[in-house]
């Protein structure tokens, strides 16, 4: 009988870790930094501005804003990072061209937020 409590316990503590764990993987974003960056380095921003990206890339655009969101640039106040990372998000759920082509001002955001 003592055995078959120890085999509940440990089973109960297993599920709990194994919850902790996916809550954790839930927390993490989907893209770093770097790897949205990739995004406009496929120049998938040139087409949103002139309005020839497809549902899936204007999707990969609006994940990686908001993932950028969720982290800390390697440079500069968190504050203006926000800003700049939710104008992109904002742009891009409004397909708001002329918003996004100022958001994703690639000199002004890596002078205040990129190291190195
Ligand atoms: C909202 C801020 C922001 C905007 C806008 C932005 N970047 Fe970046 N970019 C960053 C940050 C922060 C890094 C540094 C990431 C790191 O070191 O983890 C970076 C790094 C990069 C890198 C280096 C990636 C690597 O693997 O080291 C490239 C290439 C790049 N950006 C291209 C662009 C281009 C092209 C644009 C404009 C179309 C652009 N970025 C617009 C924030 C931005």
């Amino acid at each position: 009988m003592k055995r078959l409590v120890n085999c509940v316990i440990m089973a109960l503590i297993a599920g709990v870790s194994v919850s902790l764990l996916a809550a954790a993987d839930d927390a993490k974003p989907k893209y770093t930094i770097k790897e949205v960056m990739k995004f406009h380095k496929d120049k998938i921003h040139e087409k949103f501005q002139k309005g020839e990206a497809s549902k899936e890339e204007k999707q990969k655009l609006l994940e990686g804003y908001e993932a950028m969101l969720k982290q800390k640039p390697p440079k500069g106040t968190e504050e203006d990072w926000k800003k700049k990372c939710e104008a992109l998000v904002k742009a891009v759920k409004d397909d708001d061209k002329d918003a996004f082509k100022k958001a994703v001002n690639c000199g002004s955001c890596h002078g205040a937020h990129k190291g190195g």
